[in-house]
């Protein structure tokens, strides 16, 4: 049996060529990122696309966000307005995500957009991700790399874990340093917040200098982020604990915990940067070694903690 891990490629300037292949030829790819690793193809394929959501197991109706190398890149596929570009200026590249207006001219698939008039960008940090897209003349979309509903991949490995041989070619840059997905910031009306992440609203703020709301829950569901049960790693999550179940494992954050087998800290020191870059990581890694269930101690949630306390409730919803 061929090991998937094989399918785990060095990002040299051969391979990444071997990469821009592989999309030139409407096929998948799992690709870093600073947040987590998505599955990647050609935005402008409709083939492509499909491959996407029929890997993931993802409904059609949630789009995907399209990742590009600048702005330049983007003016063809989407409106852009004075609060983006404020936005874009303080934060790109990197772990922000943003709702546009779609340009009547934009050869976004209209498969990527879940049929929508509106489009998720994104320009990615990541060293990699950067290469590649600036070899390519097309841009990237790319949902994280993870059935739909499960808890996102941060190393190559996990996207071998989850999609064994389908996934033919992995690009390995290493373990994402963010470990939560980007934040997605709703720029078709009054700037809104849909999903938390590293860029808070705080610093946000400090951008626009007006407060920016947050809904997570709209009426409509706009983003599977919002739905109830995502992030899941396979086994319940229960959250706000104290104590594991019996048979389960116990995620700590802070230094009043002690360590034990079944205990597992998310950050000694209490730094919710290096909490939401375990998260993932650690639930991956107790549902391995066939612990029943997670419970999580309370996590502040502030700052980042709003990002993680958001995955881990919706990790619990059962
Ligand atoms: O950090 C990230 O954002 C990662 C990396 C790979 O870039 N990507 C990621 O993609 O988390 P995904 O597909 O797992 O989550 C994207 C979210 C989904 O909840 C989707 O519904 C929402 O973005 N989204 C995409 N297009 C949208 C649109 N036009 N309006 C509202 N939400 C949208
Ligand atoms: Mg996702």
């Amino acid at each position: 049996m061929q090991n998937i891990y094989l399918n785990i490629y060095k990002p040299n300037s051969f391979n990444l060529k071997k990469a821009k292949k592989y999309i030139e030829n409407c096929n998948i790819i799992g690709l870093p990122t600073e947040t987590v690793y998505g599955l990647a193809g050609n935005a402008y394929s409709d083939k492509s696309v499909k491959k996407i959501y029929s890997l993931k197991k993802r409904p059609r109706v949630n789009p995907l966000i399209i990742h590009f190398k600048n702005l330049k890149d983007l003016k063809s596929d989407v409106i852009l307005n004075s609060t983006f570009v404020k936005l874009y200026k303080a934060f790109c590249p990197g772990p922000i995500t943003f709702i546009l207006k779609k340009n009547p001219k934009s050869k976004i698939s209209q498969i990527a957009c879940g049929g929508k008039k509106t489009i998720a960008i994104r320009i990615p940090k990541h060293k990699i991700a950067r290469k590649l897209l600036k070899i390519l003349k097309v841009p990237l979309a790319a949902p994280s790399a993870n059935i739909s509903s499960k808890i996102s991949p941060t190393s190559a490995m996990d996207v071998c874990d989850e999609f064994g041989k389908k996934i033919k070619f992995v690009l390995d840059g290493g373990r994402c340093k963010i470990g939560l997905e980007s934040t997605i910031v709703d720029l078709t009306s009054r700037p809104t917040i849909l999903r938390h992440g590293v860029i808070t609203p705080k610093k946000i703020y400090k951008v626009l200098k007006k407060k920016i709301l947050v809904n997570q829950k709209p009426k409509s569901i706009t983003a599977p982020g919002q739905l109830n049960l995502h992030y899941s790693p396979g086994i319940p999550v229960y959250i706000n604990k104290l104590e594991p179940r019996k048979g389960g494992a116990f995620i700590t954050f802070g230094k009043k915990f002690k360590n034990d087998k079944n205990y597992f800290n998310l950050s000694k020191t209490g730094n919710l940067n290096e909490a939401a870059s375990n998260l993932y990581k650690t639930m991956r890694y107790i549902k391995k070694l066939k612990f029943k269930s997670i419970s999580v101690c309370k996590i502040p949630n502030v700052e980042f903690g709003r990002a993680i306390n958001d995955r881990l409730k919706k990790a619990s919803y059962s």
